[in-house]
């Protein structure tokens, strides 16, 4: 059956206002939010377990919950990434079973954001886009640059200018045109949706935003089934717009309602930020029904320094709905956070995986995740992208000439008899 049948259109998240899947984002009558509509009684009949993994391992072994009419043309090896059982930090932080889903390995670009990436651009070749762009805070940039190149598509991508070296250096490389805008993200945001209404082009996270953020659902299916196709009871993920813990508790439903999970869903959701940047935590903290926008972001999480974030009151309702909850961390307790995961698991994620341990931490301090539950971390980018932010954390390396004597008084081996 093909997939195109699966995916009935573009659905407001507010009204309910049902439109044809076309590269619009908000509805004409409320300005809400548009979601991709599924017929899922229609899936259920096509999809069991078996036809699932005897496909290549991947997020597209999941394409009839994913939005495409066809196979995917971009990244169809996106995915995939590890599901580790994390004993050492489920020790460090004294708790009983702790698993990290790893996209700071994800291919091609080391983050998260490979996932949504492949689905906004395949859809855009669909829609015959030839142009395609984003605002990024670095890591979508990267993978919109990249993924882009192997499909020959022409690219603009706008992001902060302030941004890391390493993130603006890591989308230049693949002959993308990178423009650094002096603003905040929110301003590099609104200047892209200006640029993708007057041209016509797939900026992914403006006008492609429905299709894309539904690429954030792969984590969950993955998550689901290397857990043996069940749930694990808290999942704690990083925010900056708030799409991604929304799409992995969807995931998780969306698995149960096509009957590839029996058990309802009864996951509690945690989100982390940054206390420099942190408009949804403290939207859930401060019982606010609607964030309240952070005009001038100050972390050095920058890839969550999102101060008005699309989808935050989504986020903030989900959360306290599964009975969980949000905190933010300060920049040491980011870089505390980074370090403890790259010493105990060998885990070397960025600035926002950094943010989601030392948040776990906090909340496990709290008494709000009991200690003998089972929890996800999600790690969602890459650390060698973020050096900067614990370089002067690491001790410098010894430096010794080519001297057996010299290495044995630095290692204070020095009198030691050989053992042969
Ligand atoms: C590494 C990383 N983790 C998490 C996120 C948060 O994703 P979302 O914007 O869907 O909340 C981002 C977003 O840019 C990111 O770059
Ligand atoms: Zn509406």
């Amino acid at each position: 059956m093909p997939n195109a049948d699966f995916v009935t259109g573009l659905k407001c998240r507010l009204c309910g206002k049902l439109y044809p899947k076309s590269p619009i984002n908000f509805c004409t009558d409320d300005f809400g939010p548009l979601e991709v509509d599924y017929d899922y009684a229609r899936m259920r009949l096509a999809l069991s377990r078996e036809k699932i993994t005897k496909r290549p391992r991947g997020m597209w072994r999941y394409r009839e919950l994913l939005p495409l009419d066809g196979d995917p043309t971009v990244g169809p090896q996106v995915g995939g990434t590890p599901l580790i059982r994390a004993d050492r930090l489920a020790d460090a932080l004294g708790v009983e079973q702790l698993w990290i889903k790893n996209d700071a390995v994800n291919f091609p670009t080391l983050s998260f954001k490979d996932r949504v990436v492949s689905v906004a651009l395949s859809k855009a070749r669909e829609f015959g886009m030839r142009t395609v762009g984003c605002a990024s805070t670095g890591n979508l940039a990267n993978s919109v640059a990249a993924q882009a190149a192997q499909a020959g598509l022409e690219t603009i991508i706008l992001v902060p200018a302030d941004l890391e070296r390493a993130k603006i250096f890591g989308t230049a490389v693949y002959g993308a045109k990178v423009i650094g805008v002096t603003g905040t993200y929110d301003e590099v945001n609104r200047l892209c949706t200006q640029i993708a209404l007057k041209y016509g082009w797939g900026f992914v996270n403006v006008n492609l935003r429905p299709f894309y953020a539904e690429g954030s659902k792969s984590m969950g299916f993955e998550i689901a089934e290397d857990l043996g196709w069940r749930f694990p009871q808290h999942v704690v993920c990083p925010m900056a717009g708030g799409a991604l813990i929304g799409k992995i508790h969807k995931a998780f439903t969306e698995l149960n309602t096509v009957g590839l999970v029996d058990t309802p869903v009864t996951t509690k959701m945690w989100g982390a930020q940054a206390a420099g940047c942190n408009p949804i935590s403290d939207c859930v903290k401060s019982g606010r029904e609607r964030h309240k926008p952070v005009r001038k972001p100050n972390t050095i999480c920058k890839s969550l320094a999102i101060g008005d974030p699309a989808d935050g009151y989504f986020a903030a309702r989900l959360m306290r709905e599964s009975g969980g909850w949000a905190e933010d961390v300060t920049d040491d307790e980011i870089i505390e956070g980074m370090l403890l995961l790259a010493r105990t698991e060998g885990v070397f994620g960025e600035t926002a995986g950094g943010t989601t341990v030392a948040v776990t931490r906090k909340l496990l301090d709290q008494g709000r995740i009991p200690r003998d539950e089972e929890i996800v971390i999600c790690i969602t980018g890459n650390g060698l992208k973020t050096q900067d932010a614990v370089f002067d954390a690491i001790e410098e390396p010894a430096e010794i000439k080519p001297s057996l004597m010299e290495f044995e008084a630095l290692a204070g081996l020095a009198g030691e008899p050989a053992l042969a």
